[in-house]
């Protein structure tokens, strides 16, 4: 069987990047998906095989899954599912239509693109579907809420997904990396800067903390912070090991809120949370 081709989306930056690039070196066939025509030209001047493929898009999704099926001849290992964004910014202070892009590109599109995979997969009798999830898929932070929200569906998402697929051949699995240095706070910041309204928020102030932090070159999470690579070992783990982890966690941050999350009452895990809130944007 071809157990050796992976689709990957957000190949342009950070982890999507890096695993492409890694499973390359092991021996994979990437198909290194990028949003932007530059980062696709980018990628295959890198020696990567490379399609334009943005979430946000039905018909992205349609051609790029056709290029798939004709490389391939419609034989696919695995999906990376990885391109997504954070937008900060308080709950109250969010546009129906900015939480409505939060949830097209980190879960709509997502969804279409599992959908049009899954197909090939059972057609083939066996596949691996990756959900490149998070920290904040298991826990809460102030200021995080579309990411939250966006990040806790795809894990109730993937949880049904996994049991509808029980007995197929076709294992589901999601990564939950904490901090992990990428372009995300980047682009997290040019999002705030774009759709909140500062000037007009309950949160002003706090927001000025917030503003800090996502400009700064370091923050408090950096001592916890791991490269690209950790995430890399849990994809390669979920990819060639016999029975794949349901979740796999990613740095301390996400091993310890894991677990806490299990054994505190809501109220206490809410005080926690509010103090490393706190501690962050002061
Ligand atoms: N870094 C962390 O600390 C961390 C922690 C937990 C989970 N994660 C998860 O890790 C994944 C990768 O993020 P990262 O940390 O590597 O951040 P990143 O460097 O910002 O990379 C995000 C990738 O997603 C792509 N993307 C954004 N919108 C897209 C769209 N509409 N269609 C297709 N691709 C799109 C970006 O493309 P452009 O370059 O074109 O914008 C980029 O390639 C995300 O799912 C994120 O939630 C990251």
């Amino acid at each position: 069987m071809a157990v050796n081709t992976v689709l990957i989306t957000g190949s342009s930056t950070g982890i999507g990047y890096h695993v492409a690039h890694g499973l390359k070196k092991r021996g994979y066939r990437v198909l290194a998906t990028a949003r932007q025509l530059k980062d696709v030209e980018r990628l295959r001047s890198e020696g990567l095989e490379s399609t334009q493929l943005d979430l946000d898009c039905s018909a992205s999704i349609q051609q790029a899954m056709d290029w798939v099926e004709e490389e391939t001849d419609g034989a696919l290992f695995a999906l990376f599912n990885n391109g997504a964004y954070g937008q900060p910014g308080a709950i109250e202070d969010l546009s129906r239509d900015v939480l409505r892009q939060q949830l097209e590109t980190n879960l709509l599109g997502w969804h279409e693109l599992t959908c049009r995979v899954l197909p090939l997969m059972r057609r083939q009798g066996y596949g691996r579907i990756i959900q490149n999830s998070s920290v904040l898929g298991l826990i809460t932070l102030r200021f995080r809420g579309a990411y939250n929200t966006s990040k806790f569906a795809l894990e109730g998402y993937t949880d049904t997904l996994r049991q509808e697929l029980d007995g197929t051949g076709i294992s589901v699995s999601l990564i939950e990396p904490g901090p992990v240095t990428s372009q995300f706070r980047d682009n997290a910041y040019a999002k705030f800067q774009q759709h909140i309204n500062i000037q007009n928020s309950p949160f002003r102030s706090t927001y000025e903390a917030v503003e800090q932090r996502l400009s700064s070159e370091s923050d408090t999470a950096d001592m916890f912070t791991l490269g690209p690579d950790a995430v890399l070992k849990k994809v390669v783990h979920a990819l060639e090991s016999k029975r794949p982890k349901p979740r796999y966690y990613v740095t301390f941050p996400t091993y310890l809120f894991g677990y806490l999350r299990r054994i505190l009452s809501t109220r206490m895990l809410d005080r926690l949370l509010l103090k490393v809130s706190r501690s962050e944007n002061k």
